[in-house]
């Protein structure tokens, strides 16, 4: 038995000033992008923006449903509309913000699970990394480049690829 260790790496920002200004300009968008949640369950409003590497901004917000599993995080509206719309292009970084008329959200917004996995299917499908731009309605801004630093042994589609067994 070998025990492994798998370092991830962030970045940590105190203020929005160090970022470099095209992530300022997503965590606008998204910030905007979060006036349209709809979140009467959780209360909890999150928007999300993505950047194509044609230019264009595309954002989301969570969308929920009585029946809660029905509804759909912010980071996916965003990205499946992103592929949606432009499907060959190039998707370069991705903001996530939240905020709650009802509670202080002082504490980087991190993707929830599945949209982890969903990330890391549009990462493998471009071949390249997705900067990952995280933040509360305020406190500290963390920075990722890559979803391995979110998602470490993660399930990929060569995964499903199955070795003929040897007879
Ligand atoms: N949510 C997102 O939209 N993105 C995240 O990163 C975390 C969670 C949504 C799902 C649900 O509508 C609400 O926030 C509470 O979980």
């Amino acid at each position: 038995m070998k025990v492994r260790n798998i370092q991830i790496q962030y970045e940590e920002y105190q203020t929005d000033e160090n970022l470099r200004e095209s992530d300022r300009v997503l965590i606008k968008k998204a910030e905007k992008a979060l006036c349209n949640a709809y979140a009467p369950y959780s209360e909890f409003k999150v928007g999300a923006s993505v950047l194509l590497n044609n230019g264009k901004l595309i954002s989301g917000s969570n969308q929920e449903n009585a029946a809660y599993p029905s509804g759909l995080c912010a980071e996916r509206v965003a990205l499946f509309h992103a592929k949606s719309k432009y499907p060959d292009s190039v998707i370069d970084a991705i903001a996530i913000t939240a905020s709650s008329d009802n509670f202080d959200i002082n504490h980087p917004v991190t993707p929830c699970g599945a949209c982890r996995q969903v990330i890391a299917e549009v990462e493998s499908r471009q071949n390249r990394e997705i900067r990952i731009i995280m933040k509360g309605q305020r406190g500290d801004i963390y920075v990722v480049n890559g979803i391995s630093n979110l998602l470490p042994l993660m399930f990929k589609e060569e995964n499903l690829k199955r070795s003929k067994t040897k007879k």
